[in-house]
């Protein structure tokens, strides 16, 4: 084994592959809510459907593509080697540890929440973005040229009680998945300080609370309001 496959296969190593595919899975986040934000445009779905129309040709967009589905296929992988290590380490938790009173619940359910946003990945990419890239859309003219009515889809899936509530919830999910992760990063990246590190938790916090409660925000305005 050489020293580069040595060092991203021990813990270390892995728990850095974590944070810096973590940190890049946030910027993504932001871009994608951003665009999202177009929805809310009054113009019947026009500028968002041509939105997603560059997004899906874009050349460097689909590069990025390809480095975002990497991001969270190694940030997956190495959650779960790095929790069977730590099971495999301490098979038995301390009986007279008290994990409530020296950690976050959100510190305590990393994998639980993941899971959860995996699971919501799954349902989410499977809606929009596989007819969006393989077909499946009703088209619309926009300016004389043919676009898919993504906007369509998302009109007619927030109309639909229970695939709402399954954004809400993952939404909570994924905010208390942020908390932890935001600031965890930081740390495994070795970027403590006394003064910087306060700092950094109350970022991380607003940042997990904003950004999934601009995503939550979407589909219940669709439900009540479209
Ligand atoms: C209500 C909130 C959301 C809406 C309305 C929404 C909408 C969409 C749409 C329409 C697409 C297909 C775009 C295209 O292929 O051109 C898409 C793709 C995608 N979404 Fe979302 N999304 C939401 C929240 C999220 C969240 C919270 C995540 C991550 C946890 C996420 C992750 C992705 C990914 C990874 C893709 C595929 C890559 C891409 O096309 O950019 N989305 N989303």
């Amino acid at each position: 084994m050489n020293w580069f496959t040595k060092t991203f296969s021990s813990t270390i190593g892995r728990k850095i592959i974590m944070s810096v595919t973590g940190l890049f899975l946030c910027s993504f986040l932001v871009v994608h809510l951003v665009g999202n934000l177009q929805l809310f445009n009054a113009d019947n779905g026009e500028s968002f459907n041509v939105y997603s129309h560059f997004m899906a040709t874009n050349p460097v967009i689909r590069v990025m593509e390809i480095v975002l589905v990497l991001g969270f296929l190694f940030h997956i992988y190495d959650a779960f080697v790095l929790t069977r290590r730590n099971k495999t380490a301490r098979p038995v938790d301390y009986a007279e540890q008290h994990p409530q009173e020296n950690s976050t619940w959100s510190s305590r359910n990393m994998g639980l929440l993941g899971t959860i946003i995996l699971v919501f990945l799954i349902i989410h990419l499977w809606n929009f973005f596989v007819p969006a890239r393989f077909g499946g859309l009703e088209g619309v003219v926009i300016d004389e040229v043919d676009y898919d009515n993504l906007y369509l889809r998302v009109v007619q899936s927030f109309q639909i009680w229970w695939y709402v509530a399954i954004y809400v919830i993952s939404m909570v999910a994924l905010a208390y998945h942020l908390i932890h992760g935001f600031q965890s990063a930081f740390q495994s990246l070795g970027l403590t300080h006394k003064k910087y590190t306060p700092f950094i938790k109350t970022f991380g916090y607003a940042f997990s609370v904003i950004v999934c409660l601009g995503f939550a925000i979407i589909p219940l305005y669709f439900f009540f309001f479209a």
